[in-house]
């Protein structure tokens, strides 16, 4: 059975869901995009994903199409058509269709598209091997843009290299992974994430789980970390819509908590689904 997806006000077949080659999210990557973790039909940090976007379009000099109520009521439409219990809702909205020009085309109206993916969250999930990449994406990644060729190309190094996905190295720094927040968790039990700022996407699986650490007492540093650090750490995880709070077990062949998930990994994720559970809309 064939996906129902969203396409400009209109609820669509999959394989007849259709945009203009002259979309400019097509020619430029000029949209921005959000992707909303579902749990038991309901959607994860719904409210977050909403301010995000409306903050992404607003860097980019765009505004909201539609209320965030309005967009609630397609994600549930959707989850609805589809019968999704677990997996994800993706939304992109980009400035719209118009004649290739490098100026931005002026009262065109935005493109938006939703669609759903089924996928599984809440199981435990194996730790990733990551490597580490040269960071060479623009320089404002709090911006969620649809430019996403340069950690599409970071993650296919990792594949190539046999592993599970990347860190992006700047100046000698971890940034992020290629779809998700970069912590560690230091001998002492602290947890390390670089602080936010325009290099890197200011995760909202990122804001719950500090959150929820802070709640259990966990020692917080926001500030950048090397690999070498990350090496020597006791734990090491990402978090995103896609994989809530995941292990990393091993970064550029060096083995951590001896493969498996550690124990404050294992309790951040656990809680983190808890709560998804308990504040899903
Ligand atoms: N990516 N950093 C980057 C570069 C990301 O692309 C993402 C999410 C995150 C985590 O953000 P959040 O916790 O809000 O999902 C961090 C989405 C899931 C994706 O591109 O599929």
């Amino acid at each position: 059975m064939s996906r129902t997806v969203y396409v400009n006000g209109k609820y669509v077949a999959e394989e007849n869901a259709q945009v203009s080659v002259f979309d400019r999210g097509f020619l430029f990557a000029d949209g921005v995009y959000e992707v909303t973790a579902v749990v038991g039909g309901k959607l994860v940090d719904f409210q977050g994903h909403v301010v995000r976007l409306e903050r992404s379009l607003g860097e980019l000099g765009m505004g909201m199409p539609l209320t965030g109520e309005e967009l609630l009521g397609i994600h549930r439409e959707l989850l609805s058509r589809n019968n999704v219990d677990e997996g994800l809702v993706y939304i992109q909205i980009t400035r719209g269709v118009a004649d290739r020009d490098f100026a931005f085309p002026e009262n065109v109206p935005q493109s938006v598209v939703l669609f759903t993916q089924n996928k599984s969250l809440t199981s435990e999930k194996p730790g990733l091997r990551v490597i580490s990449v040269p960071d060479i994406r623009w320089g404002r990644r709090d911006i969620k843009t649809v430019q996403l060729l340069a950690p599409s190309m970071a993650k296919m190094m990792a594949k190539k290299a046999g592993k599970d996905d990347a860190w992006m190295v700047e100046d000698g720094y971890v940034t992020e992974g290629t779809s998700n927040n970069a912590y560690i968790v230091t001998k002492e039990g602290a947890i390390i994430t670089r602080n936010l700022s325009t290099s890197i996407l200011h995760g909202i699986t990122r804001a719950a789980v500090l959150k929820l650490a802070a709640e259990l007492e966990m020692k917080i540093e926001e500030r950048p970390f090397t690999i070498t650090e990350a090496q020597e750490a006791k734990e090491a995880f990402v978090t995103a819509a896609t994989a809530f709070v995941c292990p990393v077990v091993e970064i550029d062949g060096v083995e951590l908590s001896g493969g498996i998930a550690g124990p404050i990994v294992k309790r951040l994720n656990e809680l983190y689904i808890e709560e998804s559970r308990k504040s899903s809309i």
